[in-house]
């Protein structure tokens, strides 16, 4: 109800709407009315009441609300069916639910919040409340499952194309970080529901520091934020409808035309490569050179030896940082 009230308010932006006219067209009490309307105040609506005209909505805070994100939102499908939490555990397990009961592609699961925020190999992700964007997509791409990282690696091209119009010098370190200067800003954890011939859906998962001042110690050091680099608060809605867009550019692009354009573009906003590295997997550490990607997304390691190794998984540390 909350959200049909507000929506009300979107579709006459600046006009008064009584509590009566409110309560008649959605068919519920003025109490009704009333209660809704200090939930959205309390969540930083700013309504102006002038008496006998009623209430006008003056300004909207920075809130993830579907509504809000879709008005303005230029995609085909990636964000046209979205899921908002105030708080959840963690969007890409909402997501991979969502999907295995069979949620359409382009669905895109927000919080404001995760209270067990994913990371890659088990590790934990800071979600803390309106700071950042916590989101989830579901693809159901038709490819097999060892293309699946392919995915992963345009999600960071996308991504780190958008940052960098902010004026922000992001970089993708293999296969999903985004870092300025070293610290990490975003990271992208990717997983799937597949057999071994055929993918049924793809839950891409986004991290995204966008207005965090401050991280927890355990982290300070290696993280950093947008509004940190930018030196200014940055607006997440515009640009998470920016990078949608851009996102669902790239992801089309791939599938009408395969890898090769990815990897082009991953290599040009790369800071991996022509870096000495240490690259952490479950069958041990290796050491070497990263000296180019591979036609299919594997980063090419070049050890001491001189042999040039392919990398399909692991932990990339640089050995600057
Ligand atoms: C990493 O760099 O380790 C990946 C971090 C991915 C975090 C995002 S936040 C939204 C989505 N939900 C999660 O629980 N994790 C991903």
């Amino acid at each position: 109800m909350k959200e049909k009230i507000l929506s009300l308010f979107l579709q006459s932006p600046d006009s008064f709407l009584s509590g009566e006219e409110i309560s008649e067209k959605l068919g519920v009490t003025r109490a009704a009315v009333w209660k809704h309307l200090n939930t959205l105040r309390a969540e930083g609506f700013v309504f102006e009441s002038a008496p006998r005209l009623g209430y006008r909505l003056i300004a909207v805070p920075d809130i993830l609300y579907p509504l809000l994100v879709q008005k303005e939102l230029a995609t085909r499908c990636f964000g046209r069916n979205i899921v908002h939490f105030a708080e959840t555990a963690s969007t890409n397990i909402t997501a991979k639910e969502l999907a295995a009961d069979g949620a359409k592609e382009g669905t895109l699961v927000l919080a404001e919040t995760q209270t067990k925020g994913k990371g890659r190999l088990g590790r934990e992700w800071s979600s803390p409340a309106g700071v950042g964007l916590w989101l989830s997509l579901i693809l159901r791409p038709p490819i097999l499952p060892p293309a699946t990282p392919q995915i992963t690696l345009l999600t960071a091209v996308a991504l780190a194309e958008e940052v960098k119009k902010l004026g922000i010098p992001a970089g993708i370190k293999w296969p999903n970080d985004l870092l300025v200067s070293g610290k990490k800003l975003a990271g992208i954890l990717t997983e799937m529901g597949a057999e071994t011939d055929r993918v049924n859906y793809v839950v891409v998962g986004v991290g995204i520091n966008v207005n965090t001042a401050e991280f927890p110690p355990e982290i300070a050091d290696i993280a950093t934020s947008l509004r940190l680099e930018a030196g200014k608060h940055i607006e997440r809605r515009r640009l998470l409808q920016n990078f949608l867009v851009n996102w669902e550019r790239w992801y089309d692009r791939w599938l009408a035309e395969g890898f090769a354009p990815v990897r082009e573009a991953w290599l040009r906003e790369s800071v991996t490569v022509g870096q000495e590295v240490k690259v952490t997997s479950i069958t041990g550490v290796t050491a070497g050179t990263a000296v180019g990607l591979d036609s299919d997304g594997a980063l090419l390691l070049q050890t001491p030896d001189g042999a040039v190794r392919r990398i399909l998984s692991g932990d990339v540390t640089l050995k600057e940082s």
